[in-house]
């Protein structure tokens, strides 16, 4: 598989071209932002453990049917990917209230909610990623109704498999961000990643924060939550 050209650089992720149009290869990168970039710092050796996280997520996640964007694994940092366009619609799935929804609600952080919460918002760092719902979806044509459709119901669904996947190993779900993508075929599949970076972890037992809230908060520890998700899903 030859790199080529690179075709996107985020704040965790380059993408890069193939010698095969309809594959990608991401670079996890040791950069952390917050606050739609504000706050700026590195996370050692965050890219490799995001890397291997999402992988093993997104593997656990195609063995119960949910169709990703991952192929294979290549290096510590690099994993092969099918070319997608990103749907520019970040899903947030709410299980216990926390962050921007407690500040917004004035729900206290650990809340539990009566029904799972999703939430929309439209990707855009100029804009900082502004929250939207299904209106303003169609509107702005972000997604199909059959797309959006499909959206909803696989982010239920990958809430569903892994909280119960985690809950076993005594970490508990809070809410996490996802990303879906369009292949060739207009198939609509799991993109981007299941990390640190994109979920709150919690110790079940001491409800200890075991994601990048330990950054944005100043909290320390922030290496030893990345290893400890590590060591927690693959045992190294
Ligand atoms: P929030 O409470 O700050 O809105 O975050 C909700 C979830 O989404 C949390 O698990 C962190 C994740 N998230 C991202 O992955 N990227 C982002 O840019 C933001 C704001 C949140």
């Amino acid at each position: 598989m030859i790199k080529g050209e690179q075709v996107y650089e985020g704040k965790a992720k380059k993408v890069f071209k193939t010698d095969d149009p309809e594959l990608f290869i991401v670079e996890y990168k040791d950069d952390a932002t917050a606050f739609n970039g504000l706050k700026k710092g590195t996370i050692d050796q965050k890219g490799v453990i995001n890397n291997r996280v999402s992988n093993h997520l997104m593997k656990m996640l195609e063995e119960k049917g949910i169709k990703t964007h991952l192929v294979k694994q290549l290096s510590d940092r690099e994993t092969l990917v099918t070319r997608v366009e990103i749907v520019p619609i970040e899903v947030i799935v709410r299980n216990i209230a926390a962050g921007s929804l407690s500040k917004r609600l004035g729900l206290p952080e650990g809340t539990k909610m009566a029904e799972t919460v999703l939430e929309y918002s439209y990707k855009s760092d100029e804009l900082g990623d502004p929250m939207i719902n299904d209106y303003h979806i169609f509107a702005m044509k972000l997604a199909t109704r059959a797309e959006l459709e499909q959206i909803a119901a696989m982010s239920m669904r990958i809430n569903q498999i892994l909280s119960d996947y985690l809950r076993d190993l005594n970490i508990e779900l809070i809410d996490f961000k996802i990303e879906f993508g369009r292949t060739a075929t207009g198939e609509i599949i799991l993109a981007d990643e299941i990390s640190p970076d994109t979920c709150r972890f919690w110790d079940s037992v001491t409800h200890e924060k075991l994601d990048k809230d330990r950054f944005r908060r100043d909290m320390g520890h922030v290496e030893d939550a990345y290893k400890e998700i590590l060591k927690r899903l693959t045992g190294e």
